[in-house]
């Protein structure tokens, strides 16, 4: 698991290795939005502040990914223990 922290409020939520960080989101009413939930759109490509995603998607070019400046919270995840995002 690891956490998200959201910039907006300072929120910090625990995201379970079950559960996408959409799905955490939308259980605390944070809607943002998406459509494939499979990493292939880029609907819910979101601004990350701090932290290193581990990404899982076919959206972003290797060039992008290696930025960590923004992922797809539908499906991808993290490699340090927080990641700060833009929400
Ligand atoms: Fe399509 Fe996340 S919803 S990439």
């Amino acid at each position: 698991s690891f956490e998200i922290k959201l910039s907006s409020t300072g929120q910090v939520l625990e995201i379970p290795a079950d559960k996408t960080v959409i799905e955490v989101l939308e259980a605390h009413d944070i809607e943002i939005p998406f459509s494939c939930e499979s990493g292939v759109c880029g609907t819910c490509l979101t601004r990350v502040l701090e932290g290193e995603p581990d990404h899982r998607d076919y959206f972003l070019t290797e060039a992008e990914k290696a930025k960590n400046d923004q992922f797809t919270p539908c499906c991808s995840r993290a490699q340090s223990p927080r990641l700060v995002l833009d929400i």
